[in-house]
Parts: C-alpha cells; structure tokens; sequence
C-alpha cells in the first residue's frame, strides 16, 4: 500500500495532535474590504499582527489557491523578495512585535466548486469556512485559536446583490457610483476564523424578533428566494423556541443585536454556525405540507437548534484546534437532541437518535475509518466531521450527563462556559469543568475520549431459588481498531432494572457502574427469577448480549415501562428471528407476530411510538449482527418476514390505515404519530401481497395533502414492480421537477427501493437530465442514498461498487469534501464474503490509482485499503 502511493502521488502530510503548538502570531484585529462579483471578486485585508512569545519566526498566513497582488507592511509595500509562498502560505519576516498587513488578492467564486472559502450558488455569493476554508478567501493564520474582532466591508452590483450580510452588527450602507452600493459589518466578538461568513444576493426576509431573558430585542432574520418565503416559518418558530431554551436550559442568551440565516441550494453539509449569520443547505429551512415530511421538519427544528446553540457551545467558547471538534460538535448534538426531545417525544426521539448512531456511528466504529472522538491524526480535518466526532461525542456526554445527574450537570456546563468563555477550549478542558463542577472523578471515564471502537458488554443473570438472589454478572471488551490493538476498560454507566414477571413490575432502576473487565453485582429478595432490563434508555453507546430467552423478550416488549429498553426487547426479538433464519433454521416467529398484535392493539401506547417498535431491523443493521454479511440471505429473510407479518395481522393493517386518516394537515405531534403509524401499515398492507396493496398505495399517493404520506406511499411502491410504481413516479416527477428539493426525493426513493433492479436504475438516473454533480445534495439523494442500500450496493456481481467508484472518481475533481463522504461503504469489504471483498478492493484501487487525487480521497480510499 505505502508504495503504491509513493509511486501515484506524494502521500498527504499526517498532522498530530501530539504536535500542536500556540501560534506564533495573534491578529487581535481585521479589516476586509470585498469587491464582489461572481467572475472576479478582489479582497482586501488588514491584518493588525502581535508576536506571540519570545521568538524570531516569521508571520505564516495559510492561503490556499492564492496568489498576493499586493504585500504592505506598516504601510509599505514589499518587495518580491521580502516575502514568499510556502504551499501555499505566505510568508513574511518581520522585525517587530507589532505591525500592520496588508494583502489583495482575487478570487473567482463563480469557479468554485469545491464549495469551500466564497462561492456562488444560484444567483447568491455566500462563503463556508469551517474547516480550512478561510485561506481560500484571504491570507491568514487559518486555525481556531487564532481569535480576531471582524470589521467587514462588502461592494457589489445593487440590482443582483441588494442584500449585503456579514457577521454581528450592520454599520453603514451606502450607495456608489456605477449601480453599485456598498455596507459595512462589525463583529464586537473576538472569533476564530471559521467562523466568519458573507453573503450577497438577492433575498427576502422573514423577519421576526425575540427578547431575551435580560430583555434586549433581537432582530431574526431568514433570509431566502423570494418565492421560498412561505416556507420559512417553521424554521422561524424552531429559532425562537431554541432561544428560549437555551435560556431556560442551561442560562445562555444571545449576545448580539442581529441573528441571520441564509438558505443555500449548495451546500457541502448540513449548515454552518457563523457568528449572527448562520448559512445553511436549504434543506434545513424550507419546510410545507406540500414539500415536507415531517422527518423533514423534524430536521429543520434539529438543525436549527444545533446552529443557534452553537452561539454559546462553539463560537463563545471555541476549540483550540481541530483534534477537539467534539468538544463543540458532540456536546452540540446532546444540546439540540434534548431539546427536539422536549419538543416532542423524549421516547420517540431517542429511539430515532440511537438508530441513527448504530446506523451509521457503531458501522464507522467497527471498519477502517474508526477513530476516537477525539482523534490523534488526520490527513484532511474535513474527513473527520463523521457519526463518531458528533453522534459519539453526544452519547460520551449524555453519559457524563446521567451519572452527574441534571444539577451537578448544569453546574459543570456553567463552570465551563464562565472559565472559558472567549477562548479556545479542549476536550480536558470540558471534561475538568465537569468533574469540578459536578464534583465527581471521570479519571476513567476519559478513556471514551481515548479509544475507538464500540466497547462489548456481556451480560448474563444466574437466579439462586435458595438464596433468593439473582447475580448479574457483566464483561466487557473493547475491540481492536487501527492503530489501538489493546484497549484498557472503560467506565460504563448501565441502567438496570429486573422484572419480576408474575407482577410485570420491576425493583427500581439502578444505575451500575460497570469499570472492570469483568464485574458481578448481586441483589436479594427474589424468590423467583427475574427477567432483566437493561441499558435502558441506551444509557452507553455500546453493543450489550444477554441470555434472555425470546420468552423474556416477549415480556419486556409488552411490559417495561423503559420506552426504549420495551423498543429494544422488540427489536431483540426480531433480529433473534431473522438472524436464526438467515443462517438456514426454521426459527419460530410466533412471538413476534404476537408482540407487534400486542403493541398494535395496546391503547395506551403513543402511535409514533408504536410505529418505531413495530418494524423491522434494517438490512443493514441485520448485517451489523453477522461475521461474515450475506446481503441476499438478509433481504430473502426479512422480505419473507415482512409478507408474513402483513399477511397475518391485514385485519389490523387495514384498520389502521383506514382510521389514521386526518381530515386537515398539522404539524403537531399527534398528527405526526398518527402519520407514522399510517404509513407502518401501508407498508404491511403492500408487503402482504394483498391484491389490492398497490392500488390502496396509489390512493394515498393521489390523495395525500402531505408530503409524509405521499413519499411513504411512493417509496413502498417502488419496492415493488406493480404499474402503479411506474405511474406514481411519472406523477411525481412531473409535479415537483422544478423543484430541487423536492425532485431530490424522487432520486432518493428510486435509489433506496428494495427493487432487484436498483442498479440498473440507479445507473439511469446517473444520465438523467436533473442528475448533477454540482449540487451536493442531487449527489447525496442518488449515490448516498444508493451507498446505505445494502442489498443493492453488494449486489453480487460488483457493479454496485463499480458505479459509486465512477461518481467519487468524476465528484472528486469538482468537489473532493463530498467526494470523500462516499469512500466509507467501499470501505466495509472486511465484513463481506472473498468475491465481494475483492470486488470492494479493487474498486477502491482504481480510485486510488487516478491522477490528481484529491487529499480528502486519497486519505479515506487508502485507509479503507488498511
Ligand atoms: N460546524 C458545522 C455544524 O456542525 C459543520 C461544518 C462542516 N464543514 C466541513 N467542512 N466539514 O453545524
Ligand atoms: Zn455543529
């Protein structure tokens, strides 16, 4: 491997977090002056620079793609000799400890299709930072302890750009000669740069405003196409409720007398939290009935939130580089999950928040990508915004949370941002805030920030009917991972109960402390066996085994008063079923059948509930529980079950998605549930068999005055290969083709379908006229959504492998960050039989093997190949 890439290319520098070291210089200040124009963009910058300590090192200001029109010095300017680039970085020695830098330089955004530094997305110019992408837009010291105070200045054509908005407060406007117009910004917060943003265009405003606790007005604004207006509101509601919840929650109010979003239809991520502008993928903004599902809505209340509450966790206290993004990202995620979660359904949301960990956190975990949450090196810090960094980093500290309790927690959360606020943080920093703050020693605990992997936990319960005592004994180990062959124990917070199951009661809810490899906890007073809950609440991010027999999975999924633990009973009981018949055995389904009766027919239940406990274990987690994944035999197994299931429980299916019809749409959570459910058991209903299974998909395709019920019509549809799948797609297309977000489900539903031709039509629609590379989220919808289809991807003969390759070998020379998202599912071949392995090898050796390989691929493909 380390030849093939010596003779390809120069392998991409490793940078250690061993090896960070203050900067040399601080810029206490700068002055930007932008003259925009999406051909030919000049910037000006004035740096005020001071010597950091008592060194003779010169000022190093990272650029990357720039070329210095002008160097000043003090106001003078320098001669070419007196300064030089240094892959890429300029470089300039100076002779004092304070001086003033002046550079241009100019830019092209309209050519910018990495999406990183300024760019242009449908008519606007907007910027993203975060990571490294300030040094595509001017020369400056491009690391997160670098903190400055922003004074920016912008320039443009008045009729295409009328809105001018950059970070903190609006200054002055004015208008120039030539049809252009000008306004000045000023950011009184002191911040790194990868925070700082710019966007111009020509936008309407929703605006609104709050008043904070200590009762200053803020003005709101999202800022989006005019015709996109009506669809700001929830995202507006979402920006207030966040405000006010971070107040109540843990004290923070917003600090600035503006607060701005901007909705961008290209867009590398999710969003970006740039100090009083955050700028986001606009499919974080727009939501309507007609557009939306409410797992759509759901996204823009989380992704909302997440940015806002980054105001205080991530821009008022910063990271010190970029090893300690946890520390702002997976605090981050705990703060908007809890928040979404008392928004709605605790329950609900956190049976949501686990799949998703285990989906796409416990795959990354346990492959060749997996790193702690807080990693030792990286090649590109892009390729490190993953599950583990943000999913983890929120399981690590909702643990903190748990043992802490919610005061001590609090207290440790004050603590941290009083001491910290205004500087550039770590990881140690947080956890020692925690540990004082909450008066409690996490001396062990920091072993979650040290090591990879998914820890094991072997639970197993032994009743003594004599003694009248049961002891539970547990065991844990931590796999190997790269780079981290041995593991030391972790400290692992387990949430306990045991039922007794003449009563259905249990005997209070015990938090044990798991630390030792191997460790026995007794309890007395129990004359007969008790039945063993567990994890409840997935208090730890870990895999747990037990000896429970199918009859004491039964009963917790008819009787814990856990709501995930009765979840996870349900879903043990499943993958029992599936896993057994997967491996050729004619395992007994009775008890699920019976459980998911139960589950449908207990009033007591909340209906959003019902519908996460009822279905099935994704293919992809089915595979998680194999050695060896055999996509064919998983699909084959859970389809049968699927049929079987809607076969025999139609009366029911039926019922309910006769009587969960609404009369009138609404966002409520009520509303949502009662959709869920409906839609659980069309997919029963279709996957029956049933004659009519189509033809009742179809009226709630055609009928639907929401995008919920008529995506989860389409999507069950084209599982199948009736004609109304082909007339349901036409109908959709036809409807929503002028609409980017919305065209992006018809991708999206096509590249997910169970359907033996997934491929083949995945490959067509690669060709399709509304396919295009440009746009991260048109790339996503097809090839990501494809990528996390298993048994389509893995199809046997490769191809599956060989068209994901082609996307990242043509993505990579536009847009390497996105690029790079598609490598990991290559990546997985270790779980997989020889012939695909070898298949997932060699797709990953030709993309290695291209010319001009970007840093962010080259470092995902080649560890993949590890
Ligand atoms: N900080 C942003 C968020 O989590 C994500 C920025 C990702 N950008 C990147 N280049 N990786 O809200
Ligand atoms: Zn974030």
């Amino acid at each position: 491997m380390a030849d093939m890439l010596s003779t390809t290319a120069a392998a991409p520098a490793v940078i250690r977090r061993a090896d960070y070291r203050a900067p040399d210089w601080l810029i206490p200040d700068i002055a930007l002056d932008f003259d925009l124009d999406p051909a030919l963009t000049r910037v000006e910058a004035t740096l005020s620079v001071t010597r950091n300590g008592d060194h003779d090192r010169p000022l190093r200001l990272d650029g990357d793609g720039l070329v210095p029109l002008a160097v000043k010095v003090d106001g003078r300017t320098l001669e070419e000799a007196e300064w030089h680039l240094e892959a890429g970085a300029l470089i300039i020695p100076l002779s004092g400890d304070s001086h003033r830098i002046e550079t241009l330089v100019e830019l092209a955004p309209q050519s910018n299709s990495k999406l990183m530094g300024l760019y242009a997305s449908g008519g606007l110019l907007c910027t993203q930072c975060e990571a490294e992408g300030f040094r595509r837009i001017t020369f400056f010291p491009d690391r997160p302890d670098v903190l400055s105070r922003y004074s920016v200045r912008m320039s443009a054509d008045k009729a295409r750009f009328p809105i001018l908005l950059a970070n903190g407060d609006p200054i002055e406007q004015a208008d120039l000669p030539d049809g252009r117009h000008s306004a000045l910004w000023n950011d009184p917060f002191p911040k790194p740069c990868y925070l700082f943003a710019l966007v111009a265009g020509d936008l309407a405003c929703n605006a609104d405003s709050f008043v904070t606790m200590s009762g200053r007005e803020v003005q709101l604004g999202i800022w989006v196409k005019e015709a996109d207006l009506p669809r700001t509101a929830h995202a507006m509601k979402a920006l207030k409720d966040s405000m006010a919840w971070d107040e109540r929650v843990y004290g923070r109010e917003y600090d600035l007398d503006v607060f701005n979003i901007v909705a961008v239809a290209d867009f590398n991520f999710g969003a970006m939290e740039n100090k009083g502008l955050n700028i986001f993928n606009s499919r974080y903004i727009l939501a309507d009935p007609e557009t939306a599902t409410d797992i759509d809505y759901d996204g823009v209340e989380g992704v909302v939130a997440h940015e806002y509450f980054h105001n205080w966790s991530g821009n008022r206290v910063t990271c010190r580089d970029w090893f300690q993004l946890s520390l702002k990202e997976g605090f981050t995620v705990f703060r908007d999950q809890n928040f979404s979660a008392d928004m709605g359904s605790h329950a609900v949301k956190r049976i949501e928040d686990v799949r998703i960990l285990r989906a796409a956190q416990f795959q990354e975990d346990s492959g060749p990508l997996a790193h702690p949450i807080r990693p030792e090196s990286y090649m590109e810090i892009s390729n490190f915004y993953t599950a583990t960094i943000y999913n983890k980093g929120a399981e690590v500290i909702r643990m903190m949370a748990l043992m802490l309790g919610a005061e001590r927690f609090r207290a440790g959360s004050d603590l941290y941002f009083d001491r910290h606020d205004g500087e550039a943080a770590t990881c140690e920093d947080f956890v020692a805030a925690m540990e004082e703050g909450g008066q409690i020693d996490l001396g062990q605990f920091r072993r979650w920030y040290e090591q990879a992997g998914t820890p094991h936990v072997r639970a197993l319960l032994s009743h003594d009917p004599v003694a009248q005592s049961v002891e539970l004994t547990l065991e844990q180990t931590v796999p190997a991972t790269p780079g981290q062959p041995d593991k030391q124990p972790m400290a692992i917070p387990l949430r306990t109960a045991l039922f007794d199951p003449a009563t259905g009661q249990h005997h209070g809810d015990e938090l044990l402390m798991l630390t030792e490899p191997k460790q026995s906890f007794t309890f007395t007073g129990f004359a007969a066996a008790p039945v063993l809950s567990i994890n409840r609440g997935f208090s730890a991010p870990v895999i747990v085994e037990t000896n429970r027999s199918q009859a004491d999975l039964a009963f917790l999924s008819a009787h814990d008063d856990d709501p995930f633990a009765r979840y996870e009973a349900m879903q043990q009981l499943m993958v029992n079923v599936l896993i057994g018949r997967i491996a050729g055995q004619d395992t007994d389904d009775g008890a699920v059948i019976d459980a998911i009766r139960n589950t449908l027919t207990d009033p007591a239940l909340d209906p959003a509930f019902v519908a996460e406990t009822i279905r099935l274990p994704s293919e992809a987690y089915l595979g998680d529980q194999m050695k060896i994944v055999d996509p064919d035999a998983i699909h084959a197994a859970r389809d049968a079950l699927q049929t079987k299931i809607g076969a025999e429980l139609m009366p029911l299916w039926r019922d309910i998605h006769a009587k969960t019809k609404a009369n009138a749409f609404s966002i409520s959570s009520a509303a949502k549930g009662a959709r869920k459910l409906r839609n659980a058991a069309l997919h029963y209903l279709v996957a029956s068999g049933a004659q009519d299974g189509p033809a009742i998909a179809f009226g709630q395709f055609s009928e639907a005055d929401n995008m919920t019920e008529r995506q989860a019509a389409l999507g069950t549809l084209a599982n199948g290969s009736s004609p109304e799948r082909e007339a349901a797609l036409d109908i959709f297309y036809n409807r929503y083709s002028a609409d980017a977000l919305t065209l992006d489900k018809w991708f999206q539903t096509q590249a997910f379908a169970l359907h033996p031709d997934a491929v083949e039509q995945v490959q067509a629609l690669g060709q399709h006229k509304d396919f295009t590379l440009a746009n991260p989220n048109r790339v996503r919808s097809l090839y990501g959504a494809f990528a996390g289809n298993q048994w389509a991807f893995h199809h046997g003969s490769g191809k599956g492998y060989a068209l994901v390759a082609d996307c990242i070998i043509a993505l990579d020379k536009l847009n390497p960050q996105t690029a790079a998202r598609l490598v990991p599912p290559l990546g997985r071949w270790k779980r997989f039989d020889e012939g695909r392995a070898a298949l997932m090898r060699a797709q990953l050796q030709r993309i290695l093997a291209q010319p001009g390989l970007s840093k962010d691929v080259t470092e995902q493909a080649s560890k993949s190949l590890e």
